[in-house]
Parts: structure tokens; C-alpha cells; sequence
């Protein structure tokens, strides 16, 4: 995916400003303080949030006008798993991810049997999705982008609210990933072993190199300690 010229105003507020990336790699992670722009920054990718300037694309595509075609292949995660959850039951949550894709029944069954037992739900199977723990919410949101099969995965801090074992839990799952995956986190050690990561401040791109280098800039930016 490109950002080419990218800025965003609200009002008279710079959020973006001068952003140019071609962000190919992989894994990439994307950190910077709070407001320094990087939720909208990734909320630009489906289209959640236009520019005020420039261009944004994905595999090619102009984000503004082909936003629809955009979003099938944009996984997207938030941080609080709740907004994503829509259906009463774990069962059912997953099965609507599937709805419109033309797969015969059995076959939505089959998908959500195994994204359960996947992701360690097997046993919530009809459980309402409220009672379900934080990390299980997580858990649950990751499983219901995956089984649409989106070419990019997005997560916008999808493990503030966990404890450390699900942190790790997300994480790893994130990183077994085949498909690329963009990771807004302020988890360093997340990022440590990403193959790139962007550092935004004040709505400007202002380190973007292997996680060593990158991660000294933020934390000089963040405390004035020498790298
Ligand atoms: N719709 C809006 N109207 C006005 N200002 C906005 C709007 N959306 C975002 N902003 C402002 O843009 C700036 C960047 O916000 P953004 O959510 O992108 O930051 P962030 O880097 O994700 O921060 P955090 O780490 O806290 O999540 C903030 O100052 C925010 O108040
Ligand atoms: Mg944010």
C-alpha cells in the first residue's frame, strides 16, 4: 500500500501532514505518542477516514474510489474488540463474517468450527459475546477478520486492554500470519522483530527503519534519554 502526499486537517488542525510511504514489507509497525496521528493514519487504508490532500492505495487501487473493493481485502482490528462483536453468540459473530460469500452452509460451519477451535473458543461455541473475557474478545475479533480473508491485516492497538498472556497471545497469532500485517501499538516489544517500523509525531513520519533504530528515535522522542 502507498500514501503519496498525505495530509489531513480538521479545522485548523494538522493531524497529517507531508506523509510519503510505500509500505511493502510484511510486518510492519507503526508507534508514535498519543495523537501524533497514527489511528488516522490506518483509518485512512479502508477509507474510515479520507486525506484532506494526496492519495492513498491499496494493492493499486485508489482508497476514495474504490473503497468498497479496498475493504474486502482490509482486515481491520480496534482496540476495544466490543465494536466489532455483532452477534449475540460466538457461533453466530463468526458465521456473519461469512454472510453474502456464497458458501453453502455447510460450509460456513465448517470455517467457524475451525476458526474456534482455532483460536481456543471451541468451548464458548454459544456463549454470548459479552461474557466473554477481554482477551477472548480479541481472540474472537481476529477470527472474524481472518475468516473473510482479507489480503492486509490492520490492528490499531488490538491489545491495550490485555493482560500479558494475551497479549502475547494476539501477537503471536498476529505474526504467524501469512498476509501483511500493519501493527499501531504502544507494546514496544511487539515491534522488536518487525521488519520496518514507522515512528509519527506530531502528524509527520519521522523515523521509518528496522525496529533497532527506530524504536531509539521514539524513545529519545518520548524521554530525551540518548539513544
Ligand atoms: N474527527 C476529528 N476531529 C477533530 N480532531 C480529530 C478528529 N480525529 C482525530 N482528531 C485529532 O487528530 C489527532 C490525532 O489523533 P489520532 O487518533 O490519529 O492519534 P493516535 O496517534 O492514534 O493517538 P493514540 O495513541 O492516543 O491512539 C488528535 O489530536 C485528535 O484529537
Ligand atoms: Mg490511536
Amino acid at each position: 500500500m502507498t500514501f503519496t502526499g498525505v495530509g489531513l486537517r480538521h479545522g485548523e488542525r494538522t493531524v497529517l501532514a507531508d506523509v510519503d510511504l510505500a509500505l511493502t514489507e510484511h510486518r510492519i509497525g507503526i508507534v508514535g505518542a498519543n495523537g501524533s496521528g497514527k489511528s488516522s493514519m490506518v483509518r485512512m487504508i479502508n477509507g474510515l477516514v479520507r486525506p484532506t490532500t494526496g492519495r492513498v492505495e491499496v494493492g493499486g487501487l485508489d482508497v476514495a474510489r474504490h473503497t468498497r473493493r479496498v475493504r474486502s481485502a482490509v482486515g481491520f482490528l480496534f482496540p476495544d474488540a466490543e465494536h466489532q462483536i455483532v452477534m449475540p453468540t460466538v457461533r453466530e459473530d463468526l458465521a456473519f463474517s461469512l454472510r453474502g460469500s456464497g458458501l453453502p452452509r455447510e460450509e460456513v460451519e465448517r470455517r467457524v468450527g475451525a476458526a474456534m477451535a482455532e483460536f481456543g473458543l471451541a468451548d464458548h461455541a454459544d456463549h454470548p459475546c459479552y461474557l466473554l473475557s477481554g482477551g477472548q474478545k480479541q481472540l474472537l475479533a481476529l477470527a472474524a477478520v481472518l475468516l473473510t480473508e482479507p489480503a492486509v491485516v490492520v490492528a490499531d492497538e488490538p491489545t491495550t486492554l490485555l493482560d500479558l498472556r494475551n497479549v502475547q497471545m494476539i501477537a503471536g497469532r498476529l505474526a504467524a500470519l501469512d498476509q501483511q500485517v500493519l501493527l499501531v501499538t504502544h507494546h514496544l516489544e511487539l515491534l522488536r522483530d518487525m521488519d520496518r517500523v514507522v515512528v509519527l509525531d506530531e502528524g509527520r513520519v519521522v523515523a521509518d527503519d528496522a525496529p533497532g533504530p527506530a524504536l531509539a528515535h521514539y524513545v529519545q522522542l518520548m524521554t530525551g534519554a540518548a539513544p
